[in-house]
């Protein structure tokens, strides 16, 4: 896999300015657009959501062993969303993504608030035990350090979480090799992000990261994205979230539309398997979103949340 160890070599060369912005706080290098619904949602919390969501496929029987042996495993749902995802497949997902322009009841944050966060996440688990509604489980997750509220958030929701470091950091990604990059319009552009812990000091293995170049045939539909990502999400904790995205508003569409994506991600044991995991070829979708969420609720109460109306 030479272009995956040239990401990882690429990335040990950047161990100054990395191990540098593993600390302190977020200066934003890149403009981000403003949350478009700052105003709504006064009881709520909101912002935007820019970063990917890549769709590993496993084999259900690891899927299996990596989700928590009392809950099934909607399989029925994957398969009427996922048929090309081969039989007996299990669509686990990679997602680094960046929480920008965050409001708490109508009230700016401040651009401190702003946090990436990664994680191996695993849709379509029946966590009520009801054979429908389907929630998406993780174990672990890593935030940058900024996100003092997201860490103690994350943390009552049983999340194994860590604060780290990313590059790019304070950005939902990097355009690869930026001069010749930007030279193209943003749909064809390679992108890279990667995050380590403050325990992982070896940069030149990022606890997760990916490398994504744009594509044009592709085997999923963009509304299964929009469906899987609105599922409520669950650790080992009693309560649930539900992070509602917007696919529908200008920060999704315009000059911002979502990207078909296809590359590498890598992930360290602890965040998906034993051993270092890298999964070549992926897909994935490069998009930016508005979100609102009451914060973490009782799992009971977001039965049958799945059943939303795509854009
Ligand atoms: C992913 O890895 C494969 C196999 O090494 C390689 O052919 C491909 O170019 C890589 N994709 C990207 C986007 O780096
Ligand atoms: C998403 O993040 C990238 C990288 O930081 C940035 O270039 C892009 O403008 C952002 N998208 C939006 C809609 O803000
Ligand atoms: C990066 O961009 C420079 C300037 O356009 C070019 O000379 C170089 O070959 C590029 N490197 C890669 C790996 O694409
Ligand atoms: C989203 O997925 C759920 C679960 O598969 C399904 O019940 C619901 O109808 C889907 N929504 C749309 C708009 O497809």
């Amino acid at each position: 896999m030479p272009s995956f160890k040239t990401l990882l070599a690429a990335l040990a060369l950047l161990a100054p300015l990395a191990s540098a912005q593993i600390q302190g706080h977020c200066d934003p290098i890149v403009q981000q657009q403003s949350n478009p619904i700052a105003k709504q949602y006064l009881k709520q919390s909101t912002g935007t959501l820019n970063g990917t969501i890549g769709i590993i496929p496993i084999p259900m029987a690891q899927a299996r062993n990596l989700i928590p042996a009392k809950y099934q495993i909607l399989t029925k749902q994957i398969q009427q969303w996922l048929p090309n995802l081969g039989a007996g497949n299990y669509p686990a997902m990679v997602q680094i993504e960046q929480f920008h322009d965050i409001y708490h009841k109508g009230k700016s944050a401040g651009s401190g608030a702003d946090f990436n966060r990664a994680q191996v996440m695993f849709p379509f688990v029946d966590r009520l035990g009801d054979g429908y509604s389907a929630f998406t489980y993780s174990s672990a997750v890593i935030v940058s350090d900024a996100a003092g509220s997201a860490l103690s958030g994350l943390k009552k929701l049983g999340y194994k979480s860590a604060t780290g470091g990313y590059f790019a950091s304070c950005n939902a990604y990097e355009y690869e090799n930026a001069t010749s990059n930007l030279a193209l319009p943003p749909n064809r552009r390679g992108i890279d992000q990667a995050a380590w812990t403050e325990s992982n000091t070896n940069l030149g293995s990022p606890n997760i990261a990916y490398r994504y170049v744009p594509v044009a045939n592709f085997p999923y539909t963009i509304n299964y994205f929009y469906n899987v990502t609105n599922q409520p999400t669950f650790s080992d904790g009693d309560n649930c979230n539900s992070l509602v995205r917007l696919y529908n508003t200008a920060v999704s569409s315009g000059a911002y539309p979502p990207v078909r994506l296809q590359g590498n991600a890598t992930a360290l044991a602890g965040y998906f398997n034993q051993g270092t995991s890298i999964w070549t070829n992926i897909y994935g979708l490069k998009i930016d979103v508005a979100y609102h969420t009451p914060g973490n609720v009782k799992c009971q109460s977001l039965k049958g949340f799945n059943v939303i109306s795509a854009p």
